[in-house]
């Protein structure tokens, strides 16, 4: 290890990295980005080997798991190129788990070579398992070629986790049939609070909120819930269904803060760090990893950065609106 293990102010220990490879996609999630949102031009973001570069430098900083976001990640030309020589760091022990958060619509094409580079498991969004819905919410993506990728990569021996946003009104209806979709396939499921990212997202936060305590309440009323102590090192709190023996994760970032327990922090396609998902606060690495062929520079960076990483997010709903937003859309950080 590069020095003492990565620290914050408030004594929480860094060991989660998550690097957004590319913030485009080919989704456009409504939550998530405006249909006509304007990409990074490609000449601002890190080529391959600097992010396996960046990458190398927090996991000899003490970083132990690291995951790959987007935008979508499988939609960066020759990502299969960055999985291959981060192996490494799986095969020396130093990275207990190397993975990825994606939307499943390329999975076909890359499960089995993500399992050869030591990918265990993979997380995959999914809100809807009907077609129609899932086209409206994902503006342009299609569920079969969705659950086709998530069969590929249980094919190739890939567990899978399924992350669905709770929407108001949008899929409150389909959550008996999501949970016993992902018991039938053997995936876990975790639920998700929407968060206000995205100032051009429009005004409606407030009514897509679905708060995760109420969905719990539902759960409640049909099965019977066992609290689990376990951790993923992510920030889902997760409940066994005794009756199908299923287990479900519950990421509450609004309901239920879980910002005294974080262990991560992100960077963007530009190599910007952002120690919070839910404040602006960022610091450039990009320019401390060129300016220098060592990486003291951009070890001093990174430290300096954790060294501001704030206490909490401040996102509220309240009954008379949301706030605490953050301008960022969630494709620039992959979530
Ligand atoms: P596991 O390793 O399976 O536990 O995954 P994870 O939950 O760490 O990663 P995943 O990409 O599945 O994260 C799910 C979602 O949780 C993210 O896309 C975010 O929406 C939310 N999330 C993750 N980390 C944070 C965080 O630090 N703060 C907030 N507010 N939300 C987070
Ligand atoms: N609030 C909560 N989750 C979001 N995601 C994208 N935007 C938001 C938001 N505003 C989720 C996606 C995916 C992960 C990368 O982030 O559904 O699971
Ligand atoms: Fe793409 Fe993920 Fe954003 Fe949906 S949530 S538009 S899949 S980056």
């Amino acid at each position: 290890m590069t020095g003492p293990p990565l620290t914050d102010a408030f004594a929480r220990k860094i060991t989660y990295l998550r690097v957004s490879v590319t913030d485009r996609c080919d989704f456009r999630c409504t939550y998530c980005m405006a249909e006509d949102t304007q990409f990074l031009p490609r000449r601002d973001v890190l080529s391959l080997e600097e992010l396996d570069r960046l990458a190398s430098a927090f996991i000899g900083l003490g970083v132990t798991k690291l995951r790959l976001t987007g935008g979508e990640p499988l939609v960066r030309r020759d990502v299969m190129t960055l999985f291959r020589s981060l192996a490494r760091h799986r095969i020396s022990g130093a990275l207990h788990d190397l993975t990825l958060t994606t939307n499943g619509a390329q999975l076909a094409r890359f499960a089995t070579e993500l399992a050869d580079c030591g990918v265990a498991r993979v997380n995959v969004s999914l809100d809807s398992l009907r077609a129609d819905r899932f086209a409206a919410i994902t503006r342009r993506g299609d569920l079969g070629q969705v659950l086709a990728g998530i069969k590929a990569a249980k094919a190739a021996g890939l567990q899978v986790k399924i992350n669905t946003v709770a929407l108001k009104g949008g899929n409150e209806d389909e959550l008996f049939d999501l949970i016993g979709w992902a018991g039938d396939e053997g995936h876990d499921l975790s639920f998700i609070e929407v968060m206000p990212l995205g100032e051009a997202l429009g005004p409606d936060r407030l009514g897509q909120f679905w708060a995760l305590s109420d969905l719990r309440a539902r759960l409640a009323a049909r099965f019977t819930l066992e609290d689990l102590a376990e951790t993923t090192g992510g920030p889902a709190r997760y409940t066994r269904l005794r009756e199908t023996g299923q287990k479900i994760g519950f990421i509450t970032p609004l309901s239920h803060n879980f910002c005294a327990s974080c262990n991560r922090v992100r960077v963007s396609a530009t190599g910007t760090l952002y120690p919070c998902l839910g404040q602006a606060g960022k610091i450039d690495l990009r320019q401390p990893l060129r300016a220098s062929e060592t990486d003291a520079p951009l070890i001093a960076a990174i430290r300096h950065g954790l060294a501001h990483k704030p206490q909490a997010h401040d996102f509220l709903y309240s009954e008379t609106g949301v706030s605490g937003q953050v301008a960022r859309q969630m494709n620039r950080t992959g979530g």
